[in-house]
């Protein structure tokens, strides 16, 4: 009755678990969660104000598909001045959040037959994303012994003739890992002799806790950009998740058709939204800055207490909002490890499975340092009892 289209895509990993933390949470059980895929953080004023007068003002018709002209304006002078990339206001698309924008880029970019090349872990929607294109995804594995870096010699085994493009996702969901200058010069000079595609999810990249940042793959090879598509939004960087405002920037062909793909799916994204992101593109970026101060403090303190725990280690995360455990000397599965911790000392986790490694699970630190410091209590208590 249903599609092959749609038999092919997995339902989420992670709702389960999220079902399971509801249903204890109903019982008056005192769930600790970190399992969050957003900042904890409210939206700041100035974003808010700008939507209130946005609605006041009337604004509430449709706007052009791929945004408001003073939206495309701001992503550019923010690609520029955050990335160091040039892209003029016509080769942006405003979307749906940055999911719509990768799923547009991969309507337009492959087809049956192809493959795209996925960095593992991964973050859980890219292969359905992919399938849903009629692609295959192909998966490079990355190892955290080399900080999740590519692995170039992986890499070149994993291209085959139907190769057709790759994802980047640095920083990533859910290792925290970033792509170093180094990795991505080479990867992208060997992509570029292929004659491949890059998408560039870069939507954690203003949550960076050390120095150097995260470097952008279309400044580290600018000959490589004429085949980049970078991918960012508002959600993560300004705890805007629910508002829904992402977008692309990349090659005018590929926005025109992922724009021509909108214009018959779900058109624009919220006009009060539009305004609320130019409200935050533009604003003085303190509270991104504070928020960022945050992240790092509860970063250095769940890396800290995390290396007191026996039988589990970790990557310290360099960007985002997750760490990526390994789990694998407990002797469970991600899964059952998720589902034990969370039935037994009511902490919640991400198994790993859903990001393609069995052997881990994700702890977010969009969480305060107190909820922090019970769960990795409870976490601690929970595992030398294994
Ligand atoms: C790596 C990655 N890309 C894209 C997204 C989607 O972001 P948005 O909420 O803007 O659709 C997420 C959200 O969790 C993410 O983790």
């Amino acid at each position: 009755m249903l599609t092959q289209r749609i038999q092919a895509v997995q339902p989420s990993s992670t709702l389960r678990i999220t079902a399971l933390a509801k249903q204890l949470k109903a019982q008056g059980k005192q769930v600790v969660n970190l399992a969050a895929g957003e900042p904890d953080f409210d939206t700041p004023e100035p974003i808010k104000q700008a939507a209130i007068r946005a609605i006041q003002e009337g604004f509430t018709k449709y706007t052009p598909t791929t945004g408001l002209p003073e939206l495309k304006s701001a992503i550019a002078a923010r690609l520029a001045k955050d990335r160091g990339v040039t892209f003029k206001p016509e080769q942006v698309a405003v979307t749906c959040g940055a999911k719509q924008a990768l799923f547009n880029i991969l309507q337009v970019l492959v087809q049956s037959g192809d493959e795209v090349l996925v960095p593992s872990p991964y973050w859980v929607s890219y292969p359905e994303m992919i399938r849903l294109a009629g692609a295959v995804p192909v998966e490079v594995r990355t190892e955290p012994g080399q900080g999740f870096q590519l692995d170039l010699e992986r890499l070149k085994r994993a291209v085959t003739p139907r190769t057709r493009c790759m994802i980047l996702n640095s920083p990533s969901n859910p290792t925290g890992a970033i792509l170093r200058e180094g990795c991505l010069r080479e990867a992208a000079r060997f992509l570029l002799e292929r004659g491949l595609w890059v998408i560039s999810d870069e939507i954690y990249s203003r949550l960076v806790y050390d120095a150097g940042g995260s470097p952008s793959v279309a400044k580290v090879e600018p000959a490589l950009s004429e085949r980049t598509v970078i991918v960012d939004g508002v959600s993560k960087a300004y705890a805007m998740t629910g508002w829904r405002i992402g977008y692309m920037a990349g090659p005018p062909e590929v926005v025109e058709a992922a724009g021509r793909l909108q214009d018959h799916s779900t058109s624009n994204p919220a006009s009060i939204s539009q305004r609320a992101a130019v409200a935050a593109l533009t604003m003085d970026q303190a509270p991104v800055d504070r928020m960022v101060e945050e992240f790092r403090r509860r970063r250095d303190f769940l890396v800290e207490r995390l290396a007191k725990i026996p039988r589990i280690s970790f990557f310290k995360p360099e960007g985002a909002f997750y760490c990526f455990i390994d789990i694998s000397a407990t002797g469970l599965g991600s899964t059952a490890f998720v589902e034990r911790l969370l039935e037994e000392a009511w902490v919640a986790l991400i198994p790993g499975a859903g990001f393609g490694w069995d052997t881990h699970v994700r702890a977010s630190f969009a969480a305060g340092i107190e909820e922090l410091r019970e769960g990795l209590d409870r976490l601690e208590k929970f595992v030398r009892a294994l």
